[in-house]
């Protein structure tokens, strides 16, 4: 069975109350959301209507993909939204881009998606020599320097020509960058309210007269408008968009766009897959790697504008003056790009390096510490951004290892960081073995301190209750904390969804929890909504994210999960973009604007994370893998302590049933989300299946409705659907080659290889363990585990050599697929 009979067949079979579960959760997201930046935002398809044979890559969701139509639901926004895409890739014709003649020269990746190819459509490139002839600039500050440094390089290499720059427009194509402020030009065009409303950060980008000759305006109220005005033009002609009636109107909907490295001193990524820290701290200050810019320029096309460069976890000796020039010097790289500096604060710093017995946020002599300490970062580093703090979690020191609160711990920060204008994000991600449900704690510790948080504090909270799980439903906090700001953060490294290898775009998933309903103030109260701070009138509003980017030439660790960076990029700027849009652009960026890339690349991705799920965690399993590493199935793992960290605390599966009751007849932590949802997520006929595990209990043998198969069935059936999905992207990706280079074609498809193996080995191991305490046997139709459930435990011994690169060579034999064999 193919992926997209999969997902078609669910789409199929939703039931009502699978409609309801989906419509509830989701409520409004549909109509709120725009597509992305190829087009301008809410505009679907070509502007021109000439989508011709490229068959566009949106519109049909619902139909194509296992995650926009194949999930019932979960929590899925998408489900329902069925994008209107992006349009085909160019104009008319049967063919506009006929194949190359020569396989494009190889690429390492390091280029991310600011490649700027020569453009390959003719009458396109035509249209862009005529209208781009020179770039006037105006102004020479740091940021302008950048802008139109890129400008030159950008347009450079799209229409194959220098670009000469200018003081005056001499010919009609000139591109006019600026401000009021910086450009006489901009000034006179007296752009008035419409550049107002594009606030600090936005721009306009038009097609436009100047003196009477054809010209592009980019203009913003500041520098870094101008800057994100610039990227928004390249990505334009990158999807060679035409440039007649270019009209775009941008800000930002979200304040504070952040990338938070979980990057330790000595060059470690906790969690990182992707090499070793970009931070060179022995060079640092005196070196300043071409990387450094290359990553703010990366930032900048997105429109992030934070950068939290330390871990979590962290090591106080960040806060020393030594380590603090070194910041600075990256600070310097970054300012220009419009990207400011955070650093993840260690609780306990006042012990570490401040020579005091206590770090208890109570002793003055604590708070005297942090408030001279924040005085010495704002002398070195005057716009520094604030402090990230994880407290009281995973061993953590905080104020509750003084009988404080997580309230108390924070204020006492941002009363040495608020007089400098700086900001804490106070993490809401907690947990210890305290008898209760680990999905719970957060919220029982942070919704009773809901108001008692300083003005310039926010709490930050992980999108799921768990823990960055290839599904969860969103995080109960979301909306029940209406004085506090919260913050969003996400986790673009892969720790729990394939790591460097899987091809898992996680565009979908964030926008499933973007637009998941609260309901908090009636329908339409979405975590985006919460998060942009219009549903409760927030001051301080920020997403962040866990990237792993680091010194592998290709920054991610593979070629795709640059789409996993790109994508935050965008739902930050716009949380409201539509997934599939999103990497309809990327993909034209990155690959190629042909549609015989564009399409099957585009399937790929949209599918890509629910098929994840289904070979990793289906039906609303969660935290089933490998301990510590997080690496491989490891279902059978009862005897760590605590408690919570084991996978049978999640999944619970005996010889009558599975899963983990959270209704009133089990730890009730479904009463903490509100009413409307919680009914819903409590109610067996309601649950939507993706989560179906998460929230209830139930027995082998009890039918799903949506399916008409057992729940056994229907993991074996899930669990196969996920492996041969796999076997389908290995069947797509051939389509591309030749269309792009050899290189990155090549470094995809052993992935894919890795991918396919790793799949089956995770449907075996887990098939395997459920069986071992159900007793039940393979459905027919089904292949067999290939191994025995002694032999995959045996593997956690060898499974994986380098954590950083997590393999596991002895499951790479055989033939992984068919799974489903009838
Ligand atoms: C996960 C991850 C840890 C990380 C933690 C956090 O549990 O495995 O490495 O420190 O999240 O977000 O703090």
């Amino acid at each position: 069975m193919s992926t997209w009979d999969f997902a078609g067949n669910f789409v199929v079979r939703m039931n009502r109350s699978h409609l309801l579960a989906v419509g509830i959760a989701l409520l409004g997201s549909a109509l709120l959301m725009t597509t992305a930046g190829c087009s301008s935002p809410g505009k679907s398809g070509r502007a021109d209507g000439t989508g011709g044979a490229s068959t566009g890559t949106g519109g049909n969701a619902g139909q194509l993909t296992g995650e926009t139509g194949g999930s019932t639901g979960g929590t899925g926004a998408t489900a329902v939204a069925g994008s209107s895409g992006t349009g085909g890739g160019a104009d008319g014709g049967a063919d506009p881009y006929p194949p190359p003649t020569v396989t494009p020269p190889d690429e390492d990746g390091s280029q991310l998606w600011l490649r700027y190819p020569l453009v390959n459509l003719p009458a396109r490139l035509t249209e862009y020599q005529a209208g781009i002839t020179q770039l006037v600039t105006a102004g020479s500050s740091a940021t302008l320097q950048a802008a139109q440094a890129e400008l030159v390089k950008g347009l450079g290499g799209l229409i194959g020509a220098t670009i000469p720059v200018v003081s005056q427009p001499t010919a009609a194509g000139a591109v006019v960058i600026g401000t009021p402020t910086s450009s006489a030009i901009i000034s006179g065009l007296a752009l008035g309210s419409s550049l107002t409303a594009v606030g600090n950060e936005g721009y306009l980008v038009q097609a436009t007269t100047v003196s009477g000759k054809a010209a592009v305006v980019v203009a913003g109220n500041t520098d870094v408008g101008v800057l994100h005005g610039a990227f928004a033009l390249l990505r334009q002609l990158q999807c060679h968009q035409p440039l007649a009636g270019l009209a775009l109107s941008e800000s930002p909907k979200i304040q504070r766009r952040i990338l938070e490295h979980w990057d330790n001193l000595d060059g470690s990524i906790e969690r990182g897959y992707a090499g070793t820290s970009l931070w060179q701290w022995s060079a640092l200050p005196g070196t300043l790697s071409q990387r450094y810019t290359d990553y703010a320029r990366a930032n900048a096309s997105l429109g992030i504008n934070g950068v939290v460069l330390n871990n979590v976890n962290a090591d106080s000796q960040i806060l020393t003056t030594s380590y603090l020039a070194k910041v600075a010097a990256l600070a310097n790289v970054f300012r220009p790009y419009g990207i400011t500096v955070y650093l993840s604060a260690q609780f306990g710093a006042p012990q570490q390096i401040g020579g005091l017995s206590t770090a208890d946020p109570a002793n003055s002599s604590v708070a005297t510490f942090w408030v001279n300490l924040a005085k010495t970062i704002y002398t070195m580093i005057p716009d520094f951004g604030g402090f990230l703090v994880k407290a009281d979690s995973e061993g953590q020191p905080g104020p509750a290892d003084y009988g404080r609160t997580h309230a108390d711990g924070a204020n006492m920060l941002e009363a040495a960081l608020a007089p400098h204008g700086g900001i804490v994000m106070w993490r809401a991600f907690v947990y210890s073995d305290n008898g209760t449900d680990r999905i719970g704690q957060s919220y029982s510790e942070f919704k009773p301190l809901d108001g008692k948080f300083n003005a310039g504090t926010m709490v930050q909270v992980k999108n799921g209750p768990l823990d960055f799980q290839p599904r969860e439903p969103f995080h109960q906090l979301f909306g029940a904390m209406p004085s506090t700001p919260l913050a969003l953060e996400l986790e673009i490294t892969k720790e729990y969804l394939g790591e460097d290898t899987h091809l898992a775009y996680l565009g979908p998933m964030w926008q499933e929890v973007l637009q998941s309903d609260t309901t908090a103030k009636g329908q339409g109260s979405l975590v985006a909504r919460v998060i942009d701070g219009t549903l409760h009138g927030y001051k301080l509003t920020a997403i962040a994210g866990v990237p792993g980017i680091g010194s592998d030439a290709n920054w991610m660790g593979s070629h795709f999960n640059q789409a996993n960076w790109y994508a935050f990029g965008r739902l930050g700027w716009n949380p409201d973009l539509n997934a599939q849009a999103i990497a309809d652009e990327w993909i034209r960026q990155t690959f190629s604007n042909d549609p015989v890339v564009v399409t099957p690349v585009t399937q790929m991705m949209m599918n890509s994370r629910q098929n994840l799920v289904n070979y990793m965690e289906p039906l609303g399993l969660v935290h089933m893998m490998g301990t510590n590493t997080h690496y491989g199935p490891a279902p059978w793992v009862d005897n760590l302590t605590p408690a919570d960290t084991n996978p049978y605390y999640f999944h619970k599966a005996d010889a009558t049933g599975i899963g983990f009751d959270r209704t009133s007849t089990g730890s009730d932590t479904v009463a903490q989300y509100f009413p409307q949802v919680a009914s819903l997520f409590a109610t067996r006929s309601t649950t939507p299946d993706d989560n179906l595990l998460f929230f209830q209990r139930v027995n082998w043998d009890d039918l799903l409705p949506s399916s008409g198969r057992t729940i056994w069935n229907e993991l074996v059936y899930r669990y196969s659907a996920g492996v041969d999905a796999v076997q389908t992207m290995r069947n797509q990706w051939p389509m591309v080659m030749g269309r792009i280079d050899n290189q990155r074609y090549n470094d995809v498809a052993d992935f894919l290889q890795i991918q396919h193996y790793e799949a089956r080995w995770w449907r075996d191991t887990c098939l395997q363990y459920f069986m071992s305490v159900n007793k039940h046997a393979m459905p027919a139709g089904y292949s067999p585990p290939q191994q025995s459930l002694s032999y995959y435990q045996s593997l956690q011994t060898t499974c994986p050599a380098d954590p950083t690169k997590p393999r596991c060579p002895a499951i790479y034999t055989g033939s992984p697929s068919p799974a489903i064999t009838n």
